[in-house]
């Protein structure tokens, strides 16, 4: 359960101030998880022993959206965007906050996917999100709020402004337990945006009104190589098909060397086309592929199962075997 008690209201009044340029921030408390790394993207550290200086900062920098304050070690840090803060081990005297509104003379702002003068509203996906003024960061957690479904958040990533992050792995920091039943992988489960997987419910709903959609597989190693591969013609089926994967035609590539594909099958043995999705207590293979891996996965009707399994717990042979890096995509990511 989130605390919803808002218990750091900064209210000031600068001598200069005019009814234009009044500078004011609303926070509200979140909590701190104990979890293996962070791959939060900092803006500033800084040493204070108040943490109403910590929540000034934050209001003064407009990209400021949250930020956590330790007394026994009077550090601030601010943060560009996320709920909840990630430290491990002991937290004793830290303090974890999210920025709901505030404005720093000149500058309204709220959490990403938030708007309007009192950040009362909530843009419907990522692109809704983007065009109301994400454009100058290349990914950051934003709530979302479709149509027809209460509001949640994704990981945008804006290279590509239309798309939504579907599954997001950490290999080096992987705590998430994927081998889940059905019923958890309609829900989603992980933490944005580390290790999760956002779930058919949400997912479906984001994909709705899309007509043409794209799969993309995305690769980032330890080195910032990077390779991408794209399905075309991606459809995700409903519950009454088990989610079936679907894509018509082949994959393309950008990326030199590309990644590899490992989704339709050189063969067509290890195909994923059309393959409903299988958990280990739903399982659509002859052959128990999810208990058997530990995962959920489209898995092809075969012995061998997949040769691209991304939600493998950690690092698997067929976590994505025909990848340009071989062997070595262990060491990589
Ligand atoms: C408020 O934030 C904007 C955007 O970050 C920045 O350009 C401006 O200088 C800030 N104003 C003050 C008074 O800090
Ligand atoms: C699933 O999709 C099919 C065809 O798009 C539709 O006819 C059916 O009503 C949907 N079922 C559910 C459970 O949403
Ligand atoms: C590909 O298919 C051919 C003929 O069906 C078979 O002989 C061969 O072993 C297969 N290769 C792989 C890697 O599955
Ligand atoms: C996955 O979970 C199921 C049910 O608890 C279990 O039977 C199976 O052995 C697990 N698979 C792996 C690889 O851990
Ligand atoms: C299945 O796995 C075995 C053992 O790794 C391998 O020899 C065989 O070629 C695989 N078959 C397919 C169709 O991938």
């Amino acid at each position: 359960m989130l605390e919803r008690a808002m218990i750091l209201v900064l209210s000031l009044s600068m001598i200069e101030a005019s009814i234009h340029t009044h500078p004011f921030a609303r926070f509200e408390k979140t909590n701190i998880i104990d979890y293996k790394c962070d791959k939060s993207w900092i803006i500033e550290i800084f040493e204070t022993r108040n943490i109403y200086n910590c929540g000034l900062k934050c209001n003064e920098f407009a990209d400021c959206r949250r930020f956590l304050f330790c007394e026994t070690k009077s550090k601030c840090k601010l943060y560009l965007d996320g709920t909840d803060c990630i430290l491990r081990g002991d937290a004793t005297g830290c303090h974890c906050f999210k920025k709901l509104i505030s404005c720093n003379g000149t500058k309204i702002t709220c959490p990403w996917g938030f708007y309007g003068d009192n950040c009362e509203h909530i843009a419907k996906d990522c692109e809704d999100a983007n065009s109301r003024g994400m454009t100058s960061h290349q990914s950051v957690v934003t709530r979302i709020k479709p149509l027809e479904a209460p509001a949640f958040d994704v990981w945008c990533w804006l290279k590509i402004p239309t798309s939504v992050t579907i599954l997001n792995r950490y290999q080096q920091c992987s705590t998430e337990d994927f081998n889940r039943t059905l019923q958890e992988y309609e829900q989603g489960f992980g933490i944005v945006p580390w290790d999760n997987w956002l779930g058919f419910d949400k997912t479906l709903q984001v994909i709705n009104s899309q007509k043409s959609l794209k799969l993309h597989v995305h690769f980032t190693a330890n080195d910032w190589k990077k390779c991408s591969i794209y399905y075309n013609d991606f459809n995700l089926g409903n519950a009454s098909t088990q989610y079936r994967f679907q894509t018509t035609s082949n994959y393309e590539t950008d990326s030199r060397p590309t990644c590899g594909d490992s989704i339709t099958g050189s063969n067509n043995t290890l195909d994923l086309r059309g393959r409903p999705f299988s958990t280990y207590d739903q399982d659509e293979t002859s052959n128990g592929c999810a208990a058997q891996f530990g995962g959920g996965w489209w898995f092809a009707d075969h012995p061998n199962c997949t040769d691209g399994f991304l939600t493998a717990k950690e690092y698997s042979e067929n976590f994505w075997k025909n990848s340009f890096w071989g062997p070595n995509m262990k060491n990589k990511l």
